[in-house]
């Protein structure tokens, strides 16, 4: 098991490295690791696992320009008491190893958990430049690969919802290792994003004066903590949303090398991905990923000429945030610009923060 303190919900502030236990640390070199297979996961499903209530505080995010976004995130201790409470309820269950992942500060055992429980800090970076590019989301196909918390995907979803319906079908597309993370977090911040925007007035105005016995709804301000009830005419406005928004919301789990692109309707106009070039083992299937979900030139080229007044810069954008170099594990910039370059990509950087842990925002276009 690899420990490094390098995600956002550790308290600890050091970035000190430690690797736990030597003999699963072999395990981590190992390639020959058992990969789960793509699994695509139901919005359905998802929202039926949600629990009656979900607790959120402020994730706030600097800007580069001023300023700062702030997204409500659902809280650690909560997945941590819905898990607990689902093992309480299902005896037959053995003992959740995704508890103590949700216990443990960062860890990572490869081929088993991947660090998407804890929001991880180059997906803020994501958002900085997101928010300082401000490309068209509506209309579009977004994937986010590794998504964990998906900070990226919530702050575009919440700007999708903050304007009116568009008329547009856009899809945004979520991936992670484990399924159980979309369930825990990823499909809750997603609520959380639809629940702080003007989308979810009607419903929060229908629910506004409960009875005597019923507290009532929290204000849609993402930068007070607060709980917010799960209740079966939230979970239908939320879905009424997405259909009047034309958003098509999907998850698919399991490994990136069995990413099955044809199940998941073809190429995307907007890659994202971060703090997922850790493992050396593991970037080539990454990169595949990253090129295999990336429209070819001749299609963008044939796009281009389609549709007026599109640039290049709103036609295609894949973004790799990363931190320089991950110690414990080996990964880091350099071998992955190494590993995109052999395979007729180009690199730019196109975010930096050099002080501290160096962080990076890559753009990377295929030829
Ligand atoms: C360190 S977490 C980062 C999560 C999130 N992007 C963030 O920045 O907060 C790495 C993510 O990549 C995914 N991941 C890592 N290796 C993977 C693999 N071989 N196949 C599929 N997903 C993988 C994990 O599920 C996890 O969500």
């Amino acid at each position: 098991m690899v420990v490094f303190d390098f995600d956002i919900d550790d308290p600890a502030d050091d970035l000190e490295i430690s690797v736990s236990d030597p003999a699963s640390q072999a395990a981590v070199n190992d390639t020959a690791i058992n990969q789960d297979p793509f699994t695509e996961v139901s919005l359905q499903h998802l929202v039926d696992c949600l629990p009656s209530l979900i607790s959120c505080s402020p994730l706030s995010i600097p800007l580069s320009s001023g300023g700062e976004v702030t997204l409500a995130r659902r809280d650690l201790f909560d997945a941590r008491f819905q898990l607990i409470n689902d093992e309480v309820n299902d005896e037959q269950k053995d003992n959740s190893p995704e508890l103590g992942f949700l216990n443990a500060p960062s860890d990572l055992v490869q081929g088993v958990y991947e660090g998407g429980l804890k929001t991880w800090e180059c997906s803020l970076d994501i958002v900085d430049y997101l928010h300082a590019e401000n490309p068209v989301f509506e209309g579009r196909r977004v994937f986010e690969a590794g998504c964990g918390t998906a900070v990226p995907s919530v702050y575009i979803l919440q700007n999708l919802f903050s304007g009116l319906p568009h008329g547009k079908e856009t899809h945004l597309h979520l991936q992670d290792y484990n399924a159980i993370v979309f369930e825990l977090l990823t499909l809750p911040n997603l609520i959380l994003a639809w629940y702080m925007s003007p989308a979810s007035k009607a419903y929060r105005d229908a629910a506004a004066h409960p009875s005597p016995d019923e507290t009532p709804l929290p204000p849609a301000d993402a930068s007070i903590r607060a709980e917010i009830p799960i209740t079966l005419e939230l979970k239908t406005a939320f879905l009424s949303s997405l259909e009047a928004y034309g958003i098509r919301l999907r998850f698919f789990s399991g490994s990136w090398s069995s990413f099955d692109l044809h199940q998941s309707g073809g190429t995307y106009d907007i890659v994202l991905t971060s703090e997922t070039i850790y493992r050396t083992d593991s970037v080539g299937s990454l990169i595949d990923l990253l090129q295999s979900v990336s429209p070819t030139v001749d299609s963008l080229t044939s796009r281009l000429s389609i549709s007026d007044g599109e640039n290049s810069s709103q036609s295609y954008l894949c973004l790799v945030a990363a931190k320089i170099f991950y110690f414990g594990v080996g990964g880091g910039v350099t071998n992955f610009v190494e590993a995109v370059e052999e395979k007729e990509g180009r690199v730019e950087t196109v975010w930096e923060q050099k002080v501290g842990v160096g962080r990076r925002i890559m753009r990377i276009q295929w030829s």
